[in-house]
């Protein structure tokens, strides 16, 4: 059966089949493909797209813009001192008139109520670019990456490093789950994943033949690895924790001994981007050669103009 993801939103990795997951990468490979070769299809000309960010971005903001205006559309940027967003008009007053200008709307913030009411009340497709809860794109771009320097993703065990309970973890455990990748989750016991979580993706990766282990002893995960991956130890929001998180996370800072201890030479460190140096990852370990940290970046852009093709391009 050909997919057809027109008029979607693409608000979470929960809401898309693996079928449906593979075709927004193969179409990401695909633009790849074409723009290295100088070929624009102007699959979005005359369209019109509203990228809303509360928080900042340098990658997400950029693969928005610039996938948008390859494929011939406008983007639109409001940033949170633009638009009055949730403070002097509802989300849904500003989501209904948004959606009688725009095609579609990017939104990058703190709440997941508020891309989703923005979803339900704007009319057009919404792309999810950050909430506090989920990182959808990023795992696109990730998986993207992977199938590019290891030629799979059923299979692969995938060691996340660092705090397991934020935007990248969720958003890469439902990911794996849903695509077959052995996900293991080594943090520190108070930042595990959030149950109900765990629990939908264990039904996910049990579909699948992928799996979830959720352990604290990081030396043991990473054992035969094929991906460590890790993000920063404190999101954007949560600034004050920031001296907790550097005590409990010190620990599972991904540097030379942990990717040795994976007994593997092939395997890649993987980062979303931006990067705490001596923090969560090594200098040395970003710089280094099993680092696929830049390739993975510049494949935010492909992932995301495939996410807006395939939803409102011709
Ligand atoms: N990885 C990522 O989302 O980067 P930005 O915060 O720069 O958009
Ligand atoms: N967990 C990070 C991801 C940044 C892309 C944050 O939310 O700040």
């Amino acid at each position: 059966m050909a997919i057809d993801l027109k008029g979607r939103s693409f608000l979470t990795l929960k809401d898309f089949t693996a079928e449906e997951i593979e075709y927004l990468i193969d179409l990401a490979m695909e633009l790849k493909e074409k723009k290295k070769k100088g070929i624009f299809e102007k699959r979005m000309e005359n369209k019109n797209v509203a990228l809303i960010f509360e928080k900042p971005s340098t990658r997400t903001r950029c693969s928005f813009t610039v996938g948008a205006i390859d494929e011939g559309a406008h983007p639109e940027y409001l940033g949170k001192d633009d638009i009055q967003l949730g403070h002097k008009e509802t989300i849904e007053d500003t989501a209904r008139v948004l959606g009688r200008m725009f095609d579609g709307i990017e939104f990058r913030g703190f709440s997941q109520q508020t891309v989703e009411k923005l979803a339900q009340y704007s009319g057009v497709p919404v792309w999810n670019g950050l909430t506090d809860e989920d990182h959808p794109t990023q795992v696109l771009a990730d998986f993207m990456t992977i199938k590019e320097k290891l030629g799979k993703l059923r299979g692969i065990r995938f060691v996340y490093a660092g705090d397991g309970r934020n935007n990248m973890s969720n958003a890469l455990m439902i990911g794996c789950s849903k695509m077959g990748l052995h996900y293991v989750v080594a943090a520190p016991k108070g930042l595990h994943p959030e149950k109900q979580l765990l629990e939908l993706c264990k039904v996910y990766a049990e579909e699948s033949g992928g799996s979830i282990t959720v352990t604290d002893d990081v030396k043991e995960a990473v054992k035969n690895a094929d991906v460590i991956y890790t993000d920063v130890w404190v999101s954007m929001g949560e600034e004050a924790k920031t001296k907790e998180r550097i005590d409990l996370l010190q620990p599972y800072q991904v540097n030379e001994q942990l990717m040795t201890a994976t007994g593997k030479e092939d395997t890649i460190f993987m980062h979303c981007l931006p990067a705490v140096r001596g923090y969560e990852v090594t200098n040395e370990v970003l710089e280094g050669k099993q680092s696929v940290v830049f390739d993975e970046a510049e494949n935010r852009m492909h992932t995301i103009k495939a996410v807006m093709v395939a939803t409102i391009g011709k």
